[in-house]
Parts: C-alpha cells; sequence; structure tokens
C-alpha cells in the first residue's frame, strides 16, 4: 500500500491511498471510517456488478454494521447525461427522503462524473457534508479526484457550476483498472503524459520506459503503482498553495485550451468521438507545435511518436470531419473561434501554456487568431 499525505501543510490535508489488495483495503476502510450518523455510497451503475465494487461495498458493509451505523447505497448512471443539476435535485430528494443529516459521509465509486456530481453535492447539501473518493478509473484517480475541484454541466456548457471541496480520504484500488476497455485506460494516460512534460525528468523517463513495452492495462503492478503515485504527487505540487487556479495549477492547463475547443464542438447531449484524454492528447500536439515554433524548440517528434505508441490520437480523421457536416477550414475556424472564447482567456487575451522546453510550461498570452489558428493546423 502507498499511503501520500495531500497538502501537508494545508488545513484540509488528507491521505491518498493507492491499494492493490484485499487486506490493505480492510485496514484502511476501518482506518477512515470515522464517527458518521450515515454513510451513503454513490455507485456508478455500470460498474455495480464487478468483483472490486462488490469487495468495497461489502468490506464498508461489515465495518459499518459492527459499529451500528447506517450505510446507504445509491446507484447512479455515469456519463455526461447525469452530470447535470437535474441529477442533483433527485438526488437531494432521495437523501432527504432517507433522513440524511449533515454529519455524514458521501463516499463517490466511480469515473469523474460520480466524483465531479458527489463531490459538488457534498459541498452544497445542508452547506456541505464530508466526502470521499473512490476513483475507479484511470482518468479519476489521477485526475478528477485530485485537487478538490467539483463540478455539473448546464444545458451547452461544461463545468458551469462548481465548488472546491477536499475529500477526508481518496482510496485507489488499483483491482478497477482491470476492467477498465483499453481505450479508456490509454485515454486517461494521457493525463498521466500531459503531467510528466511539465515537471522535471523522472516521470517522462518511467513512461518512455512503458512506450517500449506492449502497452496495457496489464502492465505490472509495482510499474503502475509508481507511475499512478509520481502523476499523484504532481498534481499534488502545482494544485498545493494554487486550489484555485491563480498562479502554478494553470501549468496543468497545458494543452487543454486546445483540447476543450475539440470537446466544445461535439454536443453535449449525443455520444462522443473522442474521450477526455484523447483530446487532451490533440491539444497537446498543437500546443507542442506552437511552441517549437516561438521558442525554437524541436520537441514535437518526440512527444508525437510517444502519443502515438499508447495509441492516442495526435490528428483528427477525414472521418470525423464527414462525421461533423463541416469542411476543413470551417472545423478550422470552429475550433479557433471556440479556442479564443476558452474561459480561462482574461481580459481581452487568451492566456494559453507552452512549453518553453521540457519541463518548463510557461504562460503565453494572446489574442492574434493567427497564432491559435497555426496551432491547430498541426492537428488537422
Ligand atoms: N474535477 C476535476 O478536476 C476533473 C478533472 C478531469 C476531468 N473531470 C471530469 O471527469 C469527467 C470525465 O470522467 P470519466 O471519463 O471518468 O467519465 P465517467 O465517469 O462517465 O466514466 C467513463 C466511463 O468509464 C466507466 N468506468 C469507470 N470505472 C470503470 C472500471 N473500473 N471499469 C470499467 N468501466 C469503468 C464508467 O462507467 C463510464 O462508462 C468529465 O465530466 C470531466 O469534466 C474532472
Amino acid at each position: 500500500m502507498i499511503r501520500i499525505s495531500a497538502y501537508q501543510n494545508q488545513k484540509f490535508n488528507y491521505p491518498i491511498y493507492i491499494i492493490s489488495n484485499k487486506q490493505d483495503l480492510v485496514s484502511c476502510v476501518e482506518e477512515n471510517i470515522g464517527d458518521f450518523s450515515t454513510t451513503v455510497i454513490f455507485v456508478d451503475s455500470f460498474i455495480k456488478g464487478l468483483d472490486s465494487t462488490n469487495q468495497i461495498l461489502k468490506i464498508f458493509s461489515d465495518v459499518l454494521n459492527s459499529l451500528n451505523r447506517r450505510i446507504l447505497v445509491c446507484h447512479l448512471e455515469p456519463g455526461k447525461q447525469s452530470k447535470n443539476l437535474n441529477t442533483i435535485e433527485f438526488l437531494a430528494n432521495w437523501l432527504l427522503k432517507n433522513n440524511v443529516q449533515r454529519d455524514s459521509l458521501f463516499i463517490s465509486i466511480g469515473g469523474g462524473v460520480i466524483g465531479d456530481l458527489i463531490g459538488f453535492l457534498s459541498s452544497i447539501y445542508f452547506r456541505g457534508v464530508s466526502l470521499a473518493h473512490i476513483p475507479t478509473n484511470l482518468i479519476s484517480m489521477t485526475d478528477s479526484a485530485i485537487g478538490g475541484k467539483t463540478a455539473v454541466n448546464t444545458s451547452g456548457h461544461v463545468n458551469t457550476l462548481g465548488t472546491y471541496k477536499h475529500p477526508n480520504f481518496t482510496l485507489i484500488y488499483l483491482d478497477f483498472l482491470s476492467s477498465l476497455p483499453q481505450r479508456d485506460f490509454v485515454a486517461g494516460f494521457a493525463e498521466i503524459i500531459k503531467i510528466s512534460i511539465i515537471k522535471n525528468q523522472g516521470l517522462f523517463e518511467l513512461i518512455q520506459n512503458l512506450s517500449r513495452k506492449n502497452f496495457s492495462n496489464q502492465i505490472e503492478l509495482k510499474e503502475l503503482e509508481s507511475i499512478l503515485a509520481t502523476s499523484i504527487k504532481y498534481k499534488l505540487d502545482f494544485t498545493d498553495g494554487d486550489i484555485q487556479e491563480n498562479n502554478k495549477r494553470l501549468f496543468l492547463n497545458i494543452g487543454h485550451t486546445f483540447g476543450h475547443a475539440i470537446e466544445s464542438i461535439q454536443d453535449l447531449n449525443t455520444e462522443e468521438y473522442y474521450r477526455h484524454g484523447e483530446a487532451v492528447s490533440l491539444g497537446l500536439i498543437s500546443c507542442i507545435s506552437l511552441s517549437d515554433k516561438i521558442f525554437k524548440t524541436h520537441n514535437l517528434t518526440l512527444i508525437k511518436e510517444l502519443l502515438s505508441t499508447f495509441n492516442l490520437p495526435t490528428r483528427i480523421p477525414e472521418e470525423y470531419i464527414v462525421k461533423l457536416g463541416l469542411s476543413r477550414e470551417v472545423l478550422l475556424d470552429k475550433l479557433v473561434e471556440t479556442a479564443m472564447n476558452d474561459k480561462k482567456g482574461k481580459g481581452k487575451k487568451l492566456t494559453i501554456i507552452l512549453l518553453n522546453d521540457f519541463y518548463n510550461p510557461v504562460l503565453f498570452k494572446t489574442d492574434e487568431k493567427s497564432i491559435i489558428k497555426e496551432a491547430f493546423k498541426e492537428i488537422l
């Protein structure tokens, strides 16, 4: 078991556990179960039949029953169609009907959607109850469950309403990854690659070593543990002291202005073509190609090759452009327009993150559409 102490010097510090066996799971639950009148566990309905989910629910239920405490379990549909205020209101009514009081613990078991939803709910239900996360896919283990951001979408807009809410603890059970489809595993890996190029050599080298092997979610446990723990520590470093994203946390958005534009083009209500991590991969290519031009560096080939070995996209295929019913030129203009409106652009200028060189991200402000267009051309 690996135990990471998140935000050690802050009032809201808490442990993050990376666990790979059942015995450690039991000790971790016993240690962190707390003294709550009710523990409400919200489970992604898609994974409710998994062995890992059943093991965790049984452990919580055994421990709570032995202490004579109440446990409630609620199943929730994953996916963006659930991440809205209708679900929040439905859940608030369900909690009230079950007489769930303020001295309760809410636990999310699922991917980024369930984590964001339950994080948000826990921060507003009776003005705040305690929270714990059990992220079950790679994107939630490395990204969404770390850093305290919660959110729901509103019609046509992503993450419009949200709060900052830190959990009492986060429990990562690696067994969950064995049921993850390869595509989702790889998409989650894009965020790890992203963080590896902005911090220092260590993680990037671990990833390069992996890329030389036959990569899959069956990679060696020890190797995976080490990559996950390093990536989580890096994210904690970037967010410590800057939870509200005014300064160094912004560096984590490298590739995201471009990636978000790609995601925004896909309708919120239809099936997604690109996973978040895949859009980040394309965003990284745009960003590094622009960085190379501005800082006269030569990093694009290396990063493109690395992303390709993980089967992450490095170019938007013709098939998708046809599916969108747009010409290449119109899509390019739409992407530029969307990126220029990115919420992180303060005032008139857009702030993007570029790579001055490896492990050296910088803020770059621009109001020139032609620069952004140049960056997108690399993937179109
Ligand atoms: N709060 C943050 O800092 C932050 C950061 C990044 C992303 N996000 C949010 O996260 C969301 C995307 O997360 P997501 O991709 O996890 O979405 P998701 O929660 O909908 O999960 C994607 C799919 O993975 C499935 N899944 C989860 N665990 C599994 C497992 N062990 N085995 C098999 N399938 C499993 C889910 O059932 C779902 O079908 C977006 O809403 C995004 O805004 C938040």
